[in-house]
């Protein structure tokens, strides 16, 4: 459904958006023109999700849709309903931070933390797919994603060690 609302004196035309975000059911009045990087960060009051670029070379804006890595830069909202959204805010689960939060914290991955978003729901989508990935992988699941600080080491680190602690935990919880 669209609206027309003014704006400056001028004609803006919106539209009514259903996206299910990190769990929960949202419904917004957005500038059609938005993509879903403005809509996560104003319409949506979540600004975890950073805009660099805009132009789809430095994968600030990575957010998970249907479990799979995008550029919320390039993706209109309207190709995510019925979908489910998963930005850095719905990773943390009941007040406990995400392994990859952790291991990121622990290991100092972050420096000025532009970045760190979008590295931790790329390394999140590789992870559920591949437990145990190599350092090639993580490489290659992550090169869609630039940093101008760490010299990514640190962040392959990071990586890996969630992926370990992952798999522990899971082998535990089938003993
Ligand atoms: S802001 Fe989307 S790729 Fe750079
Ligand atoms: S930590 Fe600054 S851009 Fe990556």
């Amino acid at each position: 459904m669209n609206d027309r609302s003014n704006r400056r004196g001028g004609l803006l035309e919106k539209a009514r958006i259903r996206l299910r975000v990190n769990g929960e059911e949202r419904e917004v009045l957005a500038p059609v023109h938005h993509t879903l990087l403005e809509v996560l960060r104003e319409e949506l009051g979540l600004p975890g999700t950073k805009h660099g670029c805009e132009l789809g070379e430095c994968g600030t804006c990575t957010v998970l849709v249907g479990g799979q890595p995008v550029l919320s830069c390039l993706t209109l909202p309207v190709e995510c309903e019925g979908r489910e959204v998963t930005t850095v805010e719905g990773l943390a689960a009941g007040g406990a931070l995400h392994p990859l939060q952790q291991a990121f914290a622990e290991l100092g991955s972050a420096q000025c933390g532009y970045c760190i978003p979008g590295f931790l729901l790329s390394a999140a989508a590789l992870l559920r797919e591949r437990p145990s990935p190599t350092r090639q992988e993580i490489a290659e699941a992550t090169a869609g994603n630039l940093c101008r600080c760490t010299g990514y080491l640190k962040i392959l680190e990071a990586i890996e060690l969630a992926a370990a602690r992952m798999r522990s935990r899971m082998e535990n919880a089938s003993d």
